[in-house]
């Protein structure tokens, strides 16, 4: 059994969509952060902010990620806001390798604005300089992962080579 492959970065990054690919290629199960935290509590995670707001969503994500910490040879994709806990890191890292994924702040921009209903810490008139802002607030805690990897104008698919390829030069987490 190998380490669980945890899979960080802003919104946008392609957490999601590379970890479900990567769960495929590797035959691991696939876990998302959020919507385990969905299931779990009956709520979606905008409910969840609106309801309760984002200190009982940060700590249902604090829960599960010390859950999901127990298991083996998952493919873990966080949400984007994970590494505002360093203790969530380091409980991942006990048994867990982190791929930070990155994207240029425009690309991001341009996911996000699909999917906006969904990630409540994005206002309604949300542009490029405040997805900069976040992200330079958070790159030192982004940057505290195993290895970082672009996504930007990239298919899916060559991010998963790419991890799959570097992840074999890893003792212990294939
Ligand atoms: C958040 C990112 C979201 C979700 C929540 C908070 C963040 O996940 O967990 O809205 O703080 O960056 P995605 O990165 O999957 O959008």
């Amino acid at each position: 059994m190998g380490k669980n492959i945890v899979l960080t970065g802003f919104m946008g990054t392609g957490k999601s969509s590379v970890g479900m690919k990567l769960a495929e290629r590797l035959n691991r199960e696939f876990v998302d952060m959020d919507r385990e935290i969905e299931k779990l509590t009956g709520m979606t995670v905008s409910e969840l902010f609106r309801r309760y707001g984002e200190v009982r969503f940060r700590s249902e994500e604090n829960l599960m990620a010390k859950k999901l910490a127990n298991h083996r040879n998952l493919v873990i994709a966080t949400g984007g806001g994970v590494i505002l806990d360093q203790s969530n890191i380091e409980v991942l890292r006990t048994n867990g390798f982190i791929i930070c994924l990155t994207a240029h702040p425009e690309e991001i921009f341009q996911r996000v604005s699909r999917k906006k209903g969904t990630r409540p810490l994005l206002k309604k008139n949300l542009t490029v300089a405040d997805i900069v802002a976040m992200l330079e607030e958070r790159q030192a805690m982004y940057e505290d992962a195993d290895f970082m990897m672009q996504t930007s104008g990239r298919s899916i698919d060559a991010v998963v080579d790419d991890i799959v390829s570097r992840l074999q030069q890893e003792p212990g987490v294939l």
